[in-house]
């Protein structure tokens, strides 16, 4: 047994037993092994280290009230990767691999799934990165995809605790035409200084905003936005954003509990206009925001606007609801009438 608080985990990397890997060459994927250590070599020109020739997926398995184990909707997962993976020109494993070798590594790794009733649960991270060297830029002719876990707690932070969140005027995340709504690991790379900048001011999240005009909401440097506008759920429709699984359980959910959705370009402006906001995504589920700074740019100590969301230390209710009822699902205390959790 590893020898880990379950209360202060946080969101870092464990170390767990193994990592389960397939290569793929010579238009086949080879039998995946299983690999003990977190350490391997790869050839400095290796296509992923130049030309991030790389994607990923994040997933959870929970441990649930009842014992049995829930991993929340899988095949989203390995659809979106085959969706990234095609936009790189790369090869994907087909749902059965994907799916199969995500409950291996589960399994393999089992007692690092936190127990029920700590708010932890299991990350998994799949990656598939190009592994040949190569100098021209070009598809990679060899590919790894490896399937990682690690016990985590809360992303930021304290659970369904509000953090403040900065506009990012000055640096777009994706083009319109471009790569934003794939989950390739070169969408990560200009959000590092933004983030960086940001965090050193004291603010929780970054919100990127639509890059041709700069005048309507895209989505936080790590999840989704969502406002409640008199118990309407918005949020933004934007070919620029990554399209959240999260999200779309959510915008489900709220159907399933009366509560109308809206899925369409938010403009900034309409930030006066909300009750609630919070950023969605696998890793935060929801984290509540309770402001949002507006400046010329991220650098500038002048501010243009703050917008403000509820109470500052407090969970809006229509959020914290929703909150409640996703991750029902995921801990097996509430009713999965979609099917969304694959039991292992
Ligand atoms: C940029 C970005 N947007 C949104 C999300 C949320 O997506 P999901 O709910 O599928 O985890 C993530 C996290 O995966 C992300 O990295």
């Amino acid at each position: 047994m590893p020898d880990l608080s379950w209360t202060n985990l946080g969101f870092n990397p464990v170390e767990t037993n193994s990592i389960i890997v397939s290569r793929f060459k010579d238009g086949v994927w080879s039998e995946p092994q299983s690999v003990n250590s977190v350490e391997f070599s790869i050839n400095f020109f290796a296509g992923s280290l130049h030309y991030a020739s790389s994607c990923f997926e994040g997933l959870k398995a929970f441990r649930g009230a009842d014992g049995k184990v829930r991993i929340f909707r899988p095949e989203e997962n390995a659809d979106r990767m085959t969706r990234s993976a095609d936009f790189l020109a790369m090869p994907s494993p087909s749902k059965a691999m994907f799916l199969e070798m995500v409950a291996r590594a589960v399994k393999e790794n089992i007692e690092f799934l936190p127990p029920y009733g700590f708010n932890a649960s299991m990350y998994i991270r799949p990656l598939i990165f190009g592994s040949s060297p190569q100098l021209g830029v070009a598809t990679p002719a060899e590919v790894t995809f490896a399937v990682m876990v690690s016990p985590v707690g809360a992303y930021v932070g304290k659970t369904l605790v509000p953090v403040s969140a900065v506009l990012v005027r000055n640096y777009d995340r994706a083009a319109p035409n471009g790569s934003g709504s794939y989950k390739i690991s070169a969408n990560y790379a200009p959000s590092l200084r933004p983030y960086k900048i940001a965090h050193e001011q004291g603010f929780g999240e970054i919100l990127f905003l639509d890059s041709s005009t700069h005048s309507c909401i895209d989505e936080f440097g790590s999840s989704n936005f969502i406002g409640i506008k008199d118990g309407v759920y918005v949020t933004p429709l934007s070919s620029s954003i990554l399209p959240s699984i999260t999200n779309k359980s959510l915008r489900t959910i709220a159907e399933d509990l009366g509560i109308k959705v809206e899925r369409r370009p938010v403009s900034v402006e309409e930030l006066q206009d909300f009750q609630e906001v919070g950023a969605c995504g696998t890793a935060v589920v929801i984290t509540p925001i309770h402001s949002i700074t507006d400046k010329p740019a991220l650098e500038s100590e002048e501010l243009t606007r703050t917008y403000s969301f509820g109470e500052k230390d407090k969970c809006g209710h229509v959020l914290h609801r929703m909150y409640d009822v996703i991750r029902g699902i995921q801990d097996g205390t509430e009713e999965d009438i979609h099917n969304w959790c694959m039991i292992l």
